[in-house]
């Protein structure tokens, strides 16, 4: 037993949809979540500054004292999971093993989709995995850079949303049987995402795969939050407006959330 939160962090807020999915399957659990809108999107950054500004995250959440940390994030995930995983005494979970794992359960003609930013693409990260996993899986990866900045802006029902997912998919017309959303902000466009690919295609949102995995380390090391304890107090924490965050977070999870700003590059020390 271990009653200490759960850190998550992003770029901004596509980790609330890892949060949204954690809250539906393991709702006892307490969140601390940082999401870095400020310097948002983290995609089409050099590895160098990714680095930074994840470890930047990493060391906020653990002032805050948590049991595990989740990044939330697939750019963040390509560029330093494995370090952390190796610097911390805590667990470290990424998000792209286990969306991986699960587009091959997914798919029946082995042609599986993935979409991500600019670094996930270029880091080739879910193709590897995937091949690694399954080696005749034929894998098509595609950056979509102008995803995020629709998502941080909250414009996700927009014409501008739907022209842009229209236009940056057409590559995967008929292609593909299974398409993994290999950015956490992405499922906020998935309404959009489904009808354009159609009802044909799977889409798999590897931040809500990830929970399965959490769910699964908790029990292994017996640090599960007592179920007796009944009151939890959630904490969000961004870089950017609050307002802004509050608005997309409470839309996303439908409940009512306690946002606070931070300052990273005052507050915290980096590596
Ligand atoms: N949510 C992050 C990811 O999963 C986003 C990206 C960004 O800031 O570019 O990759």
């Amino acid at each position: 037993m271990d009653n200490r939160p759960i850190g998550f962090l992003d770029s901004g807020v596509g980790g609330l949809t890892v949060v949204r999915e954690l809250m539906r399957q393991l709702p006892h659990e307490e969140i601390i979540y940082i999401g870095d809108s400020a310097r948002a999107p983290y995609g089409p950054r050099p590895a160098k500054q990714i680095r930074e500004y994840t470890w930047q995250l990493v060391n906020f959440l653990l002032t805050k004292d948590v049991k595990m940390i989740v990044i939330a994030c697939n750019t963040a995930t390509a560029v330093v999971w494995e370090e952390i995983k190796r610097t911390l005494s805590i667990p470290v979970l990424g998000v792209i093993l286990p969306g991986s794992s699960a587009a091959i359960k997914s798919t029946q003609s082995k042609k599986i989709g993935v979409i991500g930013t600019p670094m996930t693409i270029a880091s080739n990260i879910y193709e590897q995995k995937i091949k690694s996993l399954a080696p005749d899986m034929q894998v098509k990866s595609l950056a979509c850079p102008k995803f995020v900045p629709i998502v941080e802006s909250n414009e996700t029902r927009s014409s501008l949303a739907k022209k842009v997912v229209y236009e940056s998919l057409a590559p995967f017309a008929g292609k593909i049987d299974t398409l993994v959303l290999g950015c956490t902000h992405y499922p906020l466009l998935r309404p959009i995402i489904q009808n354009v690919m159609g009802p044909q295609v799977k889409l798999i949102d590897s931040g809500a795969e990830t929970v399965r995995d959490i769910s699964v380390l908790l029990n292994y090391f017996e640090i599960n939050r007592s179920r007796e304890i009944s009151d939890k107090q959630d904490h969000f924490y961004t870089t950017a407006s609050v307002t802004g965050f509050r608005e997309i977070a409470e839309q996303w999870l439908g409940r009512a959330v306690t946002v606070e700003h931070v300052n990273l590059e005052k507050e915290v020390k980096h590596d």
